[in-house]
């Protein structure tokens, strides 16, 4: 009687809630599902801060985050910035385990850091298992494994790797030469196989989600998925005989348990070191990280700091030089802060002198100078006279000569604001001027960064690896200068008859095919050399979206109602550049 009368309760009061006029709350909004990060660092303290910086910034619920954090083998400071990171973030993360092993500091038959004996590699594919264990016994939906030098700037990664709806995806990670975190082939016996598809793949000439037979470094697995039961990295699949080696561990277990792997390059997400080879010390590692985080600030998404961790002050200086000097437009204070930015990661010292602006500059103030066109100067291409930016340029370098003269200077460098540097650059510099140094070669001037136009017929400097003889050439983005050399160039008088300085220099070690413009400058005795491979190349190229000329588009040197855009100079086209060979391979690939 009872349970009657409650079932007659229950159906009169669903009646009633359907007649009512009353509002009620919609149902509320699913989460998101729960990720696990897995986090294995040994020795990287000097990507950690921006790795981890990454990490903060991923567009993602951290209280649907658990980060599983191991470290081990130290022989930096890995685990204090680790330890810091993890005490601060472990209030927004939903969980955090840490897993610090501080001795010992190298595996048995290791031969240095960046040596990979197989212990090694069994030590960190049981780690890599210890973190998909945490992240089963846990339930987690997904678990997202990157390595400590993968640094995911592209805030939506997370999101976007799991609106893929894929079992095992990794966002293709971009690096300064065409290494990254997939293979497209891969052979019988587990080795990584050269195929069509990679290069199209690594420079986006094709976009999407592929299937590859290996993604590593960085990848996210989807642990609802049923066929993700079976997989593990350690121990090795029963069949296993291809190479000992976590990533192709990995690669055969999912091909056992038939689950595809992707790789997505629809857009940028971040970058990767290319890995050292085994005689590397930390000190290359670290050299080779410097790079990619400066390609970082050209490419972008640019690379970030954890605000969580400390990161200590560079020490600068001159490389052995009075004085580096880089020449900025105050109007580009975009270029000179990144400009500013890279030489301090590069642990250079430099001194910013306001670039005289053209543009700034009327007819009058010109004459005023003593400035006066060189008779008869034509832009080999365009057929114009010079712009009121070349004037600009020419007394930029020019004042800078000068001062040298005036301080007596022994040598200087020079910087113009908008270049890229060649990895390693300040050890290559170090290494040229001090053997140099060594040969005493008598030096007027060494390019750094220029166009060659000729780069076939200069002759190579007798012991001093890397110089050659300049022939002529185009741009002075970079160059060593030593005192004789400045006191040559002011000798020559060049403001009377002035032409654009990437012109003059090559008139001055008599190398200018124009024999006109050279019979102005009787002494053309400057001795010019240039580093091969060049230290420094331009960041942009006449046509890149990002290409503004301060040169070259700007108005007549000696009319102020005309403006012109040259930005299409031959001088200043991206075909026309230096051959492949004297290129990194990171620019290699773009041309
Ligand atoms: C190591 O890192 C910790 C935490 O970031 C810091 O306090 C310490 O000074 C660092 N030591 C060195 C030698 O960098
Ligand atoms: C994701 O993939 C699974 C198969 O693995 C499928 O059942 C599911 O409907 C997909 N989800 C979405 C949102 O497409
Ligand atoms: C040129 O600019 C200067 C200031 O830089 C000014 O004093 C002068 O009058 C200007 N001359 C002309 C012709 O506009």
């Amino acid at each position: 009687m009872l349970l009657r009368f409650l079932v007659l309760g229950a159906l009169v009061f669903q009646v009633e809630c359907y007649f009512s006029e009353e509002m009620y709350p919609e149902e509320s909004k699913m989460q998101l599902p729960t990720v696990v990060f897995a986090i294995i660092a040994r020795n990287s303290a000097h990507s950690l801060p921006y790795y981890l910086g990454a990490l903060e910034r991923l567009n993602y619920p951290k209280d649907r985050i658990s980060v599983w954090a191991a470290t081990d083998h130290n022989a930096d400071n890995t685990t204090a910035i680790l330890k810091e990171w993890l005490t601060v973030m472990q209030k927004y993360y939903h969980y955090v385990e840490w897993r610090p092993m501080e001795q010992p500091t190298s595996y048995a038959g290791e031969l240095g850091p960046k040596h990979w004996p197989n212990t090694r590699y069994e030590y960190v594919m049981k780690l890599k298992q210890a973190a998909l264990n945490f992240a089963r016994k846990r339930w987690a939906d997904y678990i997202l494994y990157a390595d400590t030098d993968n640094i995911l700037t592209n805030p939506e990664t997370l999101n976007l790797m799991i609106a893929e709806n894929k079992s095992a995806v990794a966002p293709m990670l971009d690096s300064q030469g065409a290494y990254s975190n997939y293979w497209c082939g891969i052979t019988p016996q587990g080795y990584y196989r050269r195929t069509a598809e990679y290069f199209p793949t690594r420079h986006r000439h094709r976009l999407g989600c592929f299937a590859v037979p290996m993604i590593h470094s960085t990848m996210l697995l989807d642990l609802r998925k049923e066929g993700m039961k079976k997989l593990a990295f350690f121990p090795p699949h029963k069949d296993y005989s291809w190479p000992y080696d976590d990533i192709i561990v990995f690669a055969f277990s999912c091909r056992a348990a038939e689950v595809q792997m992707y790789l997505c390059n629809k857009e940028r997400y971040g970058y990767l070191n290319v890995p050292a080879k085994p005689q590397h010390t930390l000190e290359d590692d670290r050299l080779n990280f410097v790079h990619v985080h400066l390609e970082s600030m050209i490419d972008g998404p640019p690379m970030h700091p954890s605000r969580y961790v400390h990161v200590f002050p560079k020490q600068r200086d001159l490389m052995g030089f009075d004085e580096i000097y880089l020449i900025n437009l105050r109007r580009r204070p975009d270029r000179r802060d990144r400009m500013l930015f890279s030489l301090n990661e590069l642990e250079i010292d430099v001194k910013v002198v306001d670039a005289v602006d053209g543009n700034a500059l009327n007819s009058s103030d010109i004459k005023l100078l003593g400035v006066d066109l060189l008779p008869g100067y034509y832009d080999p291409f365009s057929g114009r006279t010079l712009t009121k930016g070349e004037v600009g340029c020419f007394l930029s370098h020019y004042f800078i000569w000068k001062e040298m003269v005036d301080l007596q200077m022994d040598k200087a460098l020079l910087f113009e604001d908008d270049v890229r540097f060649q990895a390693n650059f300040k050890r290559r510099v170090l290494r040229l001027m001090e053997e140099v140094e060594q040969v005493e070669l008598d030096w007027d001037i060494i390019y750094f960064g220029r166009k060659q136009v000729n780069p076939v017929k200069e002759e190579a400097v007798e012991n001093v690896h890397n110089l050659v003889m300049a022939d002529y050439s185009y741009w002075t983005l970079s160059y060593a200068i030593s005192l004789q050399g400045a006191q040559k160039l002011l000798n020559a008088e060049p403001l009377s008859k002035m032409l654009p300085v990437d012109e003059f220099l090559p008139i001055m070690y008599d190398k200018h095919p124009n024999e006109d413009y050279k019979s102005h400058f009787p002494n053309r005795n400057l001795e010019a050399y240039s580093t091969r491979p060049l230290l420094v190349q331009p960041c942009h190229y006449a046509g890149d979206p990002q290409w503004v000329s301060d040169t070259e588009t700007s108005t007549l040197w000696d009319d102020d109602a005309v403006r012109t855009d040259w930005r299409g100079s031959h001088k200043t086209l991206k075909g026309a550049a230096p051959a492949p060979d004297m290129l990194s391979a990171s620019y290699r690939d773009e041309l």
